[in-house]
């Protein structure tokens, strides 16, 4: 399985290339059988000073990460029926599946130290809403706001706690996630092809205003998992700076990205 290795591009420090839709299936597929070995059966408890941390701000993620994204799909399948590429949409569905899987992760994590479950926050509504105010690359947009700061919220989430079950799950979640970034940085240069220079710069300012908002509700939202670790303003730098990163892969890639190597161009066995 790890012969296939998904960020060969990021590793090199190259920028890479947009892949087909196939290849993020493979991806998908396989790293949904890749074992992290959760320790579900160490009885370790929860001490009153760490729930009172972490409870609120676990229940809030797990809510995020069990979104059906109904919108996104029905955009995702709008574009693949234009495009004649039945697999986008099914990458979009593994997607959606994985991050559903994140949520069943967690959800598993609260009932065993007693967590309860809630409802949707204002902030995860308004970020629901953002999504649908445009086309899949938009969606894709808002997406990404949330895989990059899941970069710097489950490193504070996994510093925060000492249980071994929800630590092994944060790995595995920051493992997943920095997958996904690429992911939707790869969907945007694909299905804002079309756009002109001038509409992308504008989706461009729209995106860093998003993400500031995003980092500062966050923030204030979950002050006390990331006032220890990472700190205030760490945190609230490290956000802005992925996002121009992100920003800068995109531009990257829209202008031609690097070579197609050879191996990419055949679709690897499933088996
Ligand atoms: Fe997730
Ligand atoms: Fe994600």
């Amino acid at each position: 399985m790890d012969a296939f290795k998904p960020f060969e591009c990021e590793e090199s420090g190259q920028v890479g290339h947009v892949r087909p839709s196939w290849w993020w299936t493979v991806h998908f597929r396989r790293n949904r059988h890749r074992e992290w070995h959760i320790p579900w059966d160490e009885a370790a408890s929860l001490d009153a000073v760490e729930r009172r941390r972490i409870a609120r701000s676990i229940a809030e993620f797990q809510r995020g990460e069990s979104s059906e994204a109904r919108c996104y799909l029905a955009l995702s399948e709008g574009f693949s029926g234009r495009t004649g590429d039945p697999e986008f949409h099914h990458t979009s569905q593994l997607f959606v599946h994985e991050e559903n899987g994140h949520s069943e992760l967690l959800g598993r994590f609260m009932r065993l130290a007693g967590i309860s479950q809630i409802g949707g926050s204002w902030g995860d509504r308004v970020f629901r809403a953002l999504r649908g105010l445009g086309d899949i690359g938009w969606a894709s947009r808002v997406l990404m706001i949330a895989e990059l700061i899941a970069q710097d919220y489950y490193p504070a989430l996994r510093e925060a706690t000492d249980h071994p079950v929800l630590r092994r799950i944060c790995d595995k979640i920051i493992f997943d996630e920095a997958a996904h970034i690429r992911f939707q940085v790869e969907r945007i240069v694909r299905v804002e092809a079309s756009l002109g220079s001038i509409a992308v710069f504008g989706r461009r300012a729209a995106q860093t205003v998003l993400m500031a908002g995003a980092a500062a509700i966050v923030l204030v939202g979950h002050r006390h998992v990331l006032r220890r670790h990472p700190g205030a303003r760490a945190f609230i730098a490290s956000a802005l700076a992925r996002n121009r990163r992100a920003l800068d892969l995109i531009d990257a890639l829209r202008r031609g990205g690097d070579a197609l190597p050879e191996a990419q161009t055949r679709r690897p066995s499933l088996v």
